[in-house]
């Protein structure tokens, strides 16, 4: 996949798709303070945005809050316009496809029954005696073709390298048809080649879909490659917010500190 590498995506608006305004998460015992703590972000519509931190910086948490999997206690999210609540819980998580750290596949399984499960959340009752419908199915395999896995449809996921696998889940979460996704630590335990397609992958996904994309990222490289932004987090909070050109002075700012 040739992507050009940095062109912005158009966005004439600038419409805001995630907000997130004093965000809190409930009180870690361990931390001595909650572990989102305080955090205000603005992500907008085909961005690619890079998070950083160190480890447990809250980036894991900040991802899993956007999608209601960790509870906030102060502040609040919007996501494309509509506030996060458990009334709008259903819809926001079907606009924000999310990639786990590890990927979350069931390895037993095979590539395309990964993908349908992206869509249990939307079966209907007929549908757990009689499969997920034929146009589900076919959606799944035209994905799996984009993202260059047409061989690999009906093999099972432990066969596949750790980048095919991670596609998988790239698969899985696009079956949605999300607008927004969230990549915790796409590239983690991926060789250089691997971690490039993966990434090349999302920002094609990016810069063809127009989706936006909040992906941790470990490698300060990769990030200044791939992202338009980096949002850095420590102790819970936001710390630096602008370009990708000085991370490493960011960082060792923040080591050093
Ligand atoms: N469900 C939880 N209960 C208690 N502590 C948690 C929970 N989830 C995360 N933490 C703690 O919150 C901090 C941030 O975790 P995390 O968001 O996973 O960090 P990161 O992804 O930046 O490494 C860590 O200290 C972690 O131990
Ligand atoms: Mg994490």
């Amino acid at each position: 996949m040739n992507i050009p590498s940095f062109q912005y995506p158009q966005n004439p608006t600038k419409e805001t798709v995630i907000e997130c305004l004093g965000l809190e998460s409930v009180y870690s015992q361990n931390l001595q303070r909650p572990i989102l703590n305080g955090i205000d972000c603005r992500v907008q519509r085909g961005e690619f945005v890079a998070l950083l931190g160190l480890n447990g910086a809250g980036k894991s948490s900040l991802l899993r809050s956007l999608i209601g999997l960790m509870p906030i206690t102060r502040g609040k999210i919007v996501i494309n316009g509509t506030p996060l609540s458990s009334h709008t819980l259903s819809p926001i998580r079907r606009q924000v496809g999310m990639l786990f750290q590890g990927g979350g596949l069931i390895p037993q399984l095979s590539v395309i029954d990964n993908v349908l499960c992206g869509k249990l959340g939307n079966l209907k009752p007929q549908h757990t005696l009689f499969g997920f419908p034929k146009q589900d199915r076919r959606q799944g395999i035209e994905l799996l073709e984009r993202l260059g896995l047409r061989e690999h449809v009906y093999q099972k996921v432990y066969q596949l390298s750790g980048g095919q696998q991670q596609r998988v889940a790239i698969a899985r979460a696009l079956i949605q048809s999300p607008s927004i996704l969230l990549a915790d630590e796409p590239t983690t335990g991926l060789d250089v080649v691997a971690s490039q397609q993966v990434m090349e992958t999302l920002a094609t996904l990016n810069y063809d879909k127009g989706i936006t994309i909040v992906a941790v990222l470990h490698d300060l490289g990769i990030a200044r490659q791939y992202a338009h932004r980096a949002i850095i987090l420590d102790a819970g909070k936001v710390v630096y917010d602008g370009e990708c050109d000085q991370l490493q002075d960011k960082f060792m700012q923040m080591v050093t500190n």
